[in-house]
């Protein structure tokens, strides 16, 4: 999502060196490029996006709904603008941009993706069609842009608003049993849930209904059922660069997901498939960008391994989520926030081979409703080999909900180890010493 520079679309990038006091922006004439980072209220990703803007020496503007509820923003500037809507987001973006003139514009979650898309076009930086990142953050569009181009993806119906249970049985027999319902705007498996009967998915149907309509899902909107697949979930992170996708790193899931609530914990790199799946892997993942037509920037896949085929789940155009892209180091010692700021600027990235070490995050999770009292053990967990940091997100005194009806996790422990197996053992034993206490 850099100025495109007047270049036609297939020729090469403008290397734009780092170093101060190099001439770094094309286009605008000045000393260090400028990037705008929309984030969203809620992110957990604005500390590494600011360190990583910091460690590149590019000037940041934060692009955000409240700018006084995000934290470590001090002297940074700020643009309230309205996630949520992102047309009107992209209108005083372009207005911002006369003033004070952008190099690149990324959205750190997803919430700001389309915004990014809609104004990179507008300004004429580097971008994903807008079309294709809406796709991204609409389920149900996905899943028709998939089907069209014939990429492996579950069977799939909908269940409109105010359904009868005789209509959600239609909707369920047609994809077939078990499945699962989620709604198509939401994340971090909110709202994501799975039946095994005809009469349990109204039951669930109703439950998922409701969870959208508290986390402001439109009422009207439709519901997803899909047909559940079985079997080994991977995530893969890349970045696409005029729309090549590079792998940085695919993670293994390792706990089973089987539901009925699809609460992540572990996710450890590499993986320990076999070549042949992760090829399969991350065939399905090229083929699934270019069904959706993404073409530049971070991008985040979840799929499923059956029968020796890689079925994909979800494509999101971001980075991993919360603080798990902690567990990616690459050999150049630059972190994926770095890669991806890079690459909006234009600016080299060097090789993007990760660190020889496997390396694993296990997102903690809430083990049920309440007040929370804190999170004991967390020296313990810090001591054991081959764990290097442990992260508790929620302070205490917050009222927690777990998945599906909250987003949130109460922290996450990194783990880095020679063999992945390693990593995995690191964050289990330092599961186990940790105690949450919830009153209430
Ligand atoms: N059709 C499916 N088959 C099997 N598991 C699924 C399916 N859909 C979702 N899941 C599980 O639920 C999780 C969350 O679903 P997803 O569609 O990725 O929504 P979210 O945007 O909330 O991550 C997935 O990572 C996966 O474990
Ligand atoms: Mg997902």
């Amino acid at each position: 999502m850099f100025r495109r520079c007047e270049l036609a679309p297939s020729a090469p990038r403008p290397a734009i060196p780092f170093a101060s006091g190099v001439l770094t922006s094309a286009r605008h004439h000045r000393f260090v490029p400028r990037v705008l980072l929309l984030m969203p209220s809620a992110t957990y990703r604005a500390p590494d996006f600011l360190e990583a803007a910091r460690a590149l020496d590019v000037e940041v503007v934060v692009g955000c709904e409240e700018p006084q509820a995000l934290s470590g923003l001090m002297g940074t500037r700020a643009l309230r603008l309205p996630l949520d809507d992102p047309d009107a987001a992209a209108k005083a973006i372009v207005e911002h941009d006369s003033l004070t003139p952008l190099d690149a514009i990324v959205a750190v979650d997803d919430q700001g993706a389309v915004a990014a898309a809609a104004a990179s076009e507008l300004l004429g930086l580097h971008h994903n069609p807008p079309r294709a990142v809406a796709a991204t953050r609409d389920k149900l569009a996905m899943r028709a842009l998939l089907a069209q181009h014939e990429v492996p993806q579950p069977a799939y119906g909908t269940i409109p608003a105010g359904a009868r249970p005789a209509e959600v049985a239609l909707a369920v027999k047609t994809v077939g049993l078990p499945c699962v319902v989620k709604p198509t705007t939401l994340s971090a498996s909110q709202g994501v849930l799975r039946a095994d009967s005809l009469e349990g998915a109204a039951a669930v149907a109703q439950r998922v209904r409701r969870i959208a309509i508290g986390a402001g899902v439109d009422p009207e909107a439709p519901l997803l059922v899909e047909r559940f697949v079985p079997g080994q979930e991977v995530a893969l992170e890349g970045l696409l660069d005029d729309g090549a996708l590079d792998v940085l790193a695919v993670f293994d899931k390792p706990d089973p997901l089987d539901g009925p609530a699809f609460e992540e914990t572990i996710y450890v790199t590499p993986s320990r498939l076999t070549h042949r799946d992760i090829e399969a892997v991350v065939d399905a993942t090229r083929k699934a960008t270019r069904a959706l037509g993404l073409r530049e920037g971070p991008l985040h896949a979840e799929l499923r391994l059956r029968d020796a085929r890689a079925w994909v789940i979800e494509v999101a155009a971001r980075t991993i989520g919360g603080l798990c892209s902690r567990a990616l180091a690459f050999s150049t010692g630059r972190t994926l926030e770095q890669l991806v700021l890079a690459h909006a600027i234009g600016s080299p990235m060097g090789p993007l081979q990760r660190e020889d070490r496997a390396s694993g995050v296990l997102m903690l999770p809430i083990p049920r409703a309440g007040t929370l009292l804190g999170v004991e053990g967390v020296s313990r967990a810090l001591a054991v080999p081959g764990v290097s940091d442990v992260q508790i997100t929620i302070a205490p005194g917050r009222e927690v909900v777990p998945v599906p009806e909250g987003n949130r996790y109460l922290g996450f422990v990194f783990a880095r180890a020679k063999r992945p197996a390693d990593a995995e053992t690191a964050l289990r034993r330092a599961l186990s010493l940790l105690e949450v206490r919830i009153e209430g």
